[in-house]
């Protein structure tokens, strides 16, 4: 790294000098970063682990006789009290009070967003609204709405910042349930423009009578989320955003009271008390039990408690000032950049500064006669540095509309073209034909928690490359 530019990132965020333990956490312990030459920015696709998680891990299994936790036997009994402690881990990692919330383990966020879909008890009545700038998985719960007969509404975003037009949002919740059960979903970051959304939002609408979903995904590797003052009624995440490792585990947190008004459409092995055959009934078990289906990645799950305490040693609140600083340096470096002739080379979607927004930034590059670059182009080329990015949509489509411009009646011409050819599938090269001359995507770079000052010098340094 250039002593000019550790200066340059002190001189747009002094803090970054208290950050110095994380330079050294990634000499001991993230070695193989700088080892293999890697720049890592796709820390919103997934998070890195380090050494020690692994080491412990690997301890607890070669040191330790696990059997199934569903059996009764002394290794299932010994399985279960670790499972359990770190159901308690996670509960104390959100500060959320055990008595209110429940943790349930999952494959992934996606999963968790899942059973609230197919649980939630929609119907003609009932409503789900959402923004605009969702992640698919959350996308697709609108299905599970539609199919009961529940009215489906988007708040839109809006260009440059790409936040919620907080009117037309005011104006939805306070239109408010019409008498059915209706859920209100929202990500606490956008994983497509970084952007934060107001906590603030979740009194609100519980206010309102509606029930709040956070998909706390993209926001909780490097924020903290403190479930003793907010108080949605689903949050969902995935474990390998946090802390890279296990991946497979993910989890919803759930209030007791909002948990009892789901309704599953089947019970599986280890979510019934009884079943029967001939008798041709079941009893779902009590709390986390009832949404677990089948055998939990039990031998994964205690990796979860070392992921907690390793974040918990690093501190959240470190982390959370370092990826601040480093967005900081990223946006200023991009948004400063310029051709020959003057013209930008970078345009980002989001907002600027650091305020209410993470460390998730994602733009486009534009040749010196204004020609959008593909954004495949420079993933190959950022692929030939070593430096490891996201193209495309992300998975959030809404975010990528907005962001391109394009329009609904555009994309209503696009399906709708396509619904007359109707054996043909639509792939994205459909989908890039279609709004050809708008792009298809952007390119997302994002920092995480051992990010340094070096990967955003060689960052920036690839990028001015593409200046004419
Ligand atoms: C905001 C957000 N929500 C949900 C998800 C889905 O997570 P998973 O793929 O782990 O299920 C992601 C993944 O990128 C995300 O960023």
């Amino acid at each position: 790294m250039s002593k000019n530019h550790f200066e340059s990132i002190l001189r747009c965020c002094p803090e970054y000098a208290q950050t110095g333990a994380i330079d050294e956490l990634r000499a001991n312990d993230y070695g193989r970063l700088d080892r293999l030459n890697h720049v890592y920015l796709d820390y919103t696709g997934g998070g890195l682990y380090s050494d020690s998680q692994i080491e412990r891990h690997n301890h607890l299994l070669r040191t330790h006789v696990f059997g199934n936790p569903h059996s009764h036997n002394p290794t299932s009994e010994e399985m279960t009290g670790l499972v359990e402690r770190a159901r308690r881990r996670v509960l104390e990692f959100f500060s959320a009070p055990a008595d209110e919330y429940v943790a349930i383990f999952t494959a992934n966020a996606s999963a968790a967003l899942k059973l609230v879909g197919e649980s939630y008890p929609f119907g003609p009545g009932g409503r789900y609204l959402l923004t605009f700038d969702n992640h698919n998985s959350v996308n697709g719960v609108r299905e599970f709405a539609r199919a009961r007969g529940a009215e489906i509404r988007y708040a839109g975003i809006r260009l440059p910042d790409l936040r919620v037009d907080e009117g037309e949002l005011v104006t939805a919740l306070e239109a408010g349930p019409r008498g059915g059960p209706s859920l209100f979903a929202y990500p606490a970051q956008s994983n497509f423009s970084g952007v934060q959304h107001p906590l603030e939002w979740i009194g609100r609408a519980r206010q309102l009578g509606w029930d709040v979903l956070l998909d706390a995904a993209a926001f909780v590797p490097t924020n903290r989320l403190d479930l003793s003052r907010w108080k949605p009624d689903f949050v969902t995440l995935s474990f390998y955003k946090l802390f890279g490792y296990p991946t497979g585990v993910g989890c919803l947190l759930a209030r007791y009271e909002a948990l009892r008004r789901l309704r599953r459409p089947w019970f599986a092995g280890g979510t019934i008390t009884v079943a029967s055959v001939q008798g041709d009934r079941y009893f779902m078990a009590d709390g986390s039990a009832a949404f677990e289906d089948g055998t939990p990645d039990y031998l994964n799950i205690p990796a979860v408690e070392f992921g907690l305490e390793h974040l918990e040693r690093v501190g959240m609140d470190l982390i959370h000032s370092r990826v601040t600083c480093l967005t900081r340096a990223l946006l200023k470096g991009l948004s400063g950049m310029r051709h020959g002739n003057g013209r930008e080379l970078v345009r980002i979607y989001g907002p600027l500064d650091t305020e209410m927004r993470g460390g998730t930034v994602t733009m486009n590059l534009y040749d010196a006669a204004g020609g959008m670059i593909d954004h495949r182009e420079v993933e190959a080329a950022a692929a030939r540095e070593g430096i490891s990015i996201r193209t495309g949509c992300f998975c959030n489509p809404g975010g990528g509309e907005v962001a391109l411009g394009i329009t609904p009646e555009e994309l209503s011409g696009c399906f709708t073209q396509q619904e007359v050819e109707e054996s043909k599938r639509f792939t994205v090269d459909d989908f890039r034909s279609c709004v050809a001359g708008k792009g298809s995507g952007a390119v997302r770079v994002s920092v995480g928690v051992v990010s340094n000052a070096s990967d955003v010098e060689r960052l920036l340094g690839f990028v001015s490359g593409f200046a004419g």
